[in-house]
C-alpha cells in the first residue's frame, strides 16, 4: 500500500521506487508544494512514485509510461484494482515517443536509469551514453506546462549534477534547484534530486533553490 493505493509489482520491476523513491513524498511536502493538476512519472516501472503521490494527495491526475511491457501491465492492473481509470493514464513508450501529443504535465518525476558505465543490459539501471536522459530532455518541452517542473532522483554513485547540466541547457531547460547532491561521484549509492524547468520560466516558491 502506498498512500492507500495497492500497487501491483514483481520484484524484478522494482528499481528502488518502493524504497528510496518514496523520499519524493516528504521532500515535496517539506517544500510546501501545492497539489499539482497532472503528474507524469517518466520511466515509471510499476509506478511506485506516481501512485504514491496520487494516494498522498500531491496530484489530481496521473500519467505513467515505461518501455517495459511487463511494467506497463502491472501499472494497468493497479489502475483496475484501485478503480483509478478516471484519474490515471498508462502508456507503453520508449521515452516519450508513444505519448499522445495532447498530454501536458504540471509536474514530472522520475527515478530513471542511473548509470552510463555499469549494468550493461539492465534496462532498470543502464543508460548508454546518457542517450535516454538526452532524448527525454530534448522531447519534454511540448508536454511540459509553461511553469511545469521536472524533478529527477539521481544517484551520486552514477552521476553528479554536472553530468546533466550541459544536456539540460542544450535542450532549452535549466536547473532550478538541486538537493542532497555531492560534487564528486560516490562509492556508495547516494540519491539526490534535480529540479528543472523551461528556461526563463517563473519558478514557483516551492521549487526555488534554497541556497
Ligand atoms: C531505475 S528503474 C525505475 C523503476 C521505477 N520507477 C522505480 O522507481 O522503481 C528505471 C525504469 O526505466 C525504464 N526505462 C529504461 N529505458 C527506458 C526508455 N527508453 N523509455 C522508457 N522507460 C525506460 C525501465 O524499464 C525501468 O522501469
Amino acid at each position: 500500500m502506498l498512500g492507500g493505493i495497492t500497487v501491483e509489482y514483481k520484484s524484478e520491476l522494482d528499481g528502488g521506487g518502493i524504497e528510496f523513491g518514496q523520499d519524493f513524498i516528504p521532500f515535496l511536502r517539506s517544500r510546501g508544494m501545492p497539489k499539482q493538476t497532472r503528474l507524469f512519472e517518466w520511466c515509471a516501472g510499476p509506478g511506485f512514485i506516481g501512485f504514491s503521490m496520487l494516494g498522498h494527495g500531491l496530484c489530481e491526475t496521473l500519467c505513467l509510461a515505461d518501455i517495459n511491457p511487463a511494467a506497463v501491465a502491472r501499472c494497468r492492473n493497479t489502475v483496475r484494482l484501485n478503480h483509478l481509470e478516471d484519474r490515471v493514464s498508462v502508456y507503453e513508450s520508449n521515452n516519450l515517443r508513444s505519448i499522445p501529443k495532447s498530454e501536458r504535465w504540471n509536474l514530472v518525476v522520475s527515478n530513471p536509469p542511473h548509470f552510463i558505465d555499469q549494468y550493461a543490459g539492465d534496462i532498470r539501471a543502464h543508460d548508454p551514453d546518457w542517450a535516454i536522459h538526452k532524448e527525454f530532455f530534448n522531447t519534454i518541452h511540448s508536454h511540459l506546462a509553461d511553469n511545469g517542473v521536472i524533478i529527477l532522483q539521481e544517484n551520486n554513485r552514477g552521476s553528479t549534477v554536472a553530468t546533466f547540466r550541459q544536456m539540460i541547457d542544450d535542450a532549452g531547460l535549466e536547473i532550478v534547484f538541486t538537493h542532497g547532491d555531492h560534487k564528486e561521484r560516490t562509492h556508495e549509492s547516494a540519491f539526490y534530486f534535480i529540479g528543472i524547468m523551461k528556461k526563463g520560466a517563473v519558478v514557483p516558491m516551492w521549487a526555488a533553490d534554497a541556497s
